[in-house]
């Protein structure tokens, strides 16, 4: 499975904290936001990832972030110009997806929560169909809502619909088979002019393709779309990462628990940030 990280958008809702950088690369408490999703990749098992952004971001991306050697992964990048909507990632990726199934992430998207790594195994592991993941929340107007039968079988997908059938957001994960690119090729522009994932899910929808898996209660989804629920996002890493001394979403420590590079490696990366407490984490668990 391949995977993509949509990280294109202007970042205008967070001017002017977003006009000097890319939104996504800002940080959320100790690393830069891309680190989460990044992380949520890899621990599907994803280890070739594009990354789409803007062409004014594109050399600090690859500034941050390299080839992804050094964590034993790959990163490649592409340029979307236009804000054409997240299916349009589909078509910009077509030759990286190359036939293979392919998880998209949006680059602003923190998942988590207890049990997410195992659910993640699962899913990666799927190359029928597509898996979205569906959220409680209390503003499901803002997002595409899924409704569910007495079975929790997904019966409807509505994008932002006025009147919600019911409080689950579709999150900004998914995961599709290799027939994506085929069926984002006959969406149509949306009234906002973009290619919506919606419409691309309600493909999956209609041929009962479609699995939802829920994310419950315990779960954190957060959002990083303001000037508030980006400090929000980032006193909730700072809280957990100080109560459990463990860290979320630390690229490396994940890169060296799935096996992708050894623990000297990893002490040698750890060497890049010794003078503060990412390196000595880092550090720490290579004797965990
Ligand atoms: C997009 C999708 C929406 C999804 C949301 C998740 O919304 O269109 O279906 O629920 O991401 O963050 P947008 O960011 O375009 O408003």
């Amino acid at each position: 499975m391949k995977g993509i990280i949509l990280a294109a958008g202007a970042g205008s809702r967070l001017y002017p904290a977003s006009l000097p950088i890319s939104k996504i690369l800002l940080p959320v408490y100790d690393k830069p936001m891309i680190y989460y999703p990044i992380t949520t990749l890899l621990l599907a098992g994803i280890k070739d990832i594009l990354i789409i952004t803007n062409s004014c971001d594109i050399d600090n991306f690859k500034k941050v972030l390299g080839d992804g050697s050094s964590i034993g992964v790959k990163f490649s990048y592409a340029i979307q110009e236009i804000p054409k909507g997240i299916a349009d990632s589909f078509l910009i990726a077509e030759k990286f997806i190359d036939n293979s199934p392919v998880a998209l992430i949006l680059g602003d998207n923190i998942f988590h929560g207890f049990g997410f790594s195992s659910m993640l195994k699962e899913v990666g592991k799927r190359d029928f169909g597509a898996t979205v993941f569906g959220y409680q929340v209390q503003d499901p107007e803002r997002f595409g809502v899924v409704e569910f039968d007495k079975n929790n079988k997904a019966i409807s997908i509505e994008e932002k619909p006025k009147n919600p059938k019911s409080n689950y957001a579709v999150t900004g994960l998914y995961f599709y088979d290799n027939k994506v690119v085929e069926y984002a090729k006959t969406l149509k522009p949306s009234q906002r002019g973009e290619l919506e994932i919606t419409d691309l899910n309600k493909i999956y929808l209609e041929k009962n393709q479609l699995k939802v898996e829920i994310l419950g209660r315990g779960f954190a989804w957060l959002d990083t779309g303001t000037f508030e629920s980006l400090l929000q996002a980032a006193n909730f890493v700072q809280s957990m990462e100080i109560n459990t001394g463990m860290k979320i979403a630390s690229i490396e420590e994940v890169a060296y628990r799935m096996g992708y590079i050894t623990k000297e490696q990893l002490l040698k990366i750890s060497e890049k940030y010794k003078q503060n407490g990412y390196g000595k984490y880092l550090e720490k668990i290579v004797n965990l």
